[in-house]
């Protein structure tokens, strides 16, 4: 594969992401790892990524000893960008420093090596924008090198040395601000340093299959929690092809769910997947438990603890039914959740469970002693949503917005269980669904929903003055549910929605729209 060296920059995954769309295999680990784990890897190009540090920091993170003479005995050429450049330079000898004038946002450069490695002919001429960030930059390059590119300011933008094959980008070529990034990037794998570009989801599917048939033995079992979402879906399908019905799918009606989401979904997995699945209904038992809570991290908590309780009394039943207790639990992790829960030491970056705590059954295979299967846990969504077509998973699950874990709990601020919330919000969530699918932008948007606000509002309808709740709209674009922007719905389509929930919801006689990008706000209420 593309070896991608982590040190950190919130670009990181981007840079996978881009490479992965021109069919390359690309895999990203913490740049601190240890040499072993990086030849094991076998890299035939490795991209060392940028990142918040200064290369003269302490503790600035640093690729491991003996990196570079690996890479060049080896022949693998190494790339760095931003910061991955100035600890290249640095470590060979060169020298980086703070800059004149730091650099951030969109500059130009323009390419003074008529021959480069990163510019194909056609590109190498004239001035290109590209998207900087940075606040040292190369002042001495190290012998052999040569700068490909300044910016307009005179800074170094791209070096190389070829016969080294060490390369160096100050800025960003896989962020869309630099518009002809993306061809560079294609141009220097593919031309240039002759990467294959045969990664094809008939290709994962094959070695998924393979290895589970090869982890999970002829007569053990997998039981796995479906939420009708993509990720488990396709983890399901895809487990089920290779072992048949020694998967047990459970879904489980937490009380929290849409209107009529159960029958829907239920009747999908049993109609159009065949999936072997039984439905718990363990309403009760999380609304009781809900009942008066009202912190957001409680609330998750105590939807996460449920959920274990639920799948606990579900592996006896399967032990039941086929005489062996389950040894695997099957999760549908994918790709960024493994990044995300490893971040490089000195990145800054910190855990996305310290915002709030998304629920899944974390703990649940060591209280089982169950093992894990992760079939997806080197995708993007993107990338499940191929897989999942490949493997003939009807669109309906596979184009469905995201739904949280916690349900409409994380859409109802405060006590979920009180007065007539959930019922409200599932009627309203209908309507306003239901009129983007109408309107044909239920696959523009990311994820749309309502939230029910739980204070009074005072309104006016067929002359009598009313005393109801307050809704919230929100839809948004999003690429990966990291950062999201509001969705721009037409004027009349929401003058429509409105009317169309004020005059159908009982008590509901305001509606609102959530114009929040995140950040600063998050996507969920809670
Ligand atoms: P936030 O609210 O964190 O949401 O900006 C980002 C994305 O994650 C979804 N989300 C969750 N998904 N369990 C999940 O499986 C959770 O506890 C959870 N909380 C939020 C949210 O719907 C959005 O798509």
């Amino acid at each position: 594969p593309v070896l991608i060296l982590d040190f950190g920059s919130q670009y990181t995954h981007l840079i996978t992401r881009r490479i992965r769309q021109l069919s390359i295999l690309t895999v990203c680990i913490s740049g601190t790892s240890p040499l072993h784990a990086i030849s094991s890897l076998n890299p035939c190009v490795i991209i060392l990524s940028g990142g918040p540090n200064s290369v003269h920091a302490d503790f600035a993170p640093s690729f491991p000893d003996g990196f570079l003479k690996y890479a060049e005995e080896n022949g693998v050429p190494v790339l760095g960008i931003c910061y991955g450049m100035q600890l290249l330079v640095q470590k060979l000898g060169g020298e980086v420093g703070i800059g004149e004038q730091h650099e951030y946002g969109k500059m130009t450069i323009t390419v003074v090596e008529k021959e480069s490695r990163f510019f194909s002919p056609e590109a190498s001429r004239g001035n290109q924008t590209v998207w900087m960030s940075h606040g040292d930059e190369v002042l001495g390059l190290p012998e052999g090198f040569k700068v490909v590119a300044r910016s307009l300011q005179g800074s170094v933008a791209a070096i190389e040395n070829y016969s080294k094959k060490f390369y160096g980008l100050q800025y960003h070529p896989e962020v869309t601000h630099s518009p002809k990034g993306m061809e560079s990037l294609r141009y220097f794998l593919i031309d240039v340093c002759g990467v294959h570009t045969e990664w094809n989801m008939a290709d994962v599917l094959e070695e998924q299959i393979r290895n589970v048939k090869s982890l999970v033995g002829p007569d053990e079992h997998v039981i796995c929690g479906l939420s009708g979402g993509v990720d488990s879906t396709v983890a399901a399908v895809l487990v089920h092809k290779a072992i048949g019905d020694r998967l047990h799918c459970l879904f489980v009606d937490n009380g929290l769910l849409r209107f009529q989401e159960r029958e829907r979904v239920m009747l999908n997995f049993q109609k159009e997947l065949h999936l072997p699945v039984i439905c718990i209904d363990a309403s009760e038992q999380f609304l009781a438990r809900l009942k008066g809570v009202e912190d957001p991290e409680v609330k998750r908590k105590i939807i996460g603890e449920e959920f274990i309780h639920v799948f606990e009394e579900f592996a006896p039943k399967v032990e039941e039914e086929v005489g062996r207790s389950p040894s695997f639990l099957l999760q549908g992790t994918l790709y960024p959740d493994v990044i995300e829960s490893c971040p490089p030491p000195g990145s800054g970056r910190t855990h996305s469970h310290t915002i709030k705590s998304h629920h899944n059954v974390g703990g649940l295979p060591e209280r089982m002693n169950l093992k894990l299967i992760e079939p997806l846990k080197l995708l993007f969504k993107d990338e499940v949503r191929k897989l999942g077509k490949f493997l003939n998973v009807p669109e309906s699950f596979l184009k469905r917005h995201p739904f949280p874990g916690p349900g409409l709990a994380v859409r109802i601020p405060g006590d979920v269980t009180k007065g007539n919330a959930l019922n409200i919000l599932r009627e309203v969530d209908e309507i306003f669904i239901q009129a983007i699918k109408d309107a044909g932008l239920y696959d523009l948007i990311w994820q749309a929903f309502a939230v029910f606000l739980p204070v009074g509002t005072v309104g006016v309808q067929g002359d009598q003055r009313t005393y109801g709740y307050p809704v919230v709209l929100r839809a948004i674009t999003s690429e990966d549910g990291m950062t999201a922007d509001w969705y721009h719905f037409d004027r009349n389509f929401l003058v429509d929605v409105v009317s169309k929930i004020c005059n159908q919801v009982r008590g509901v006689n305001r509606v609102c729209v959530d114009i929040t990008s995140k950040p600063p706000a998050t996507v969920e209420w809670e």
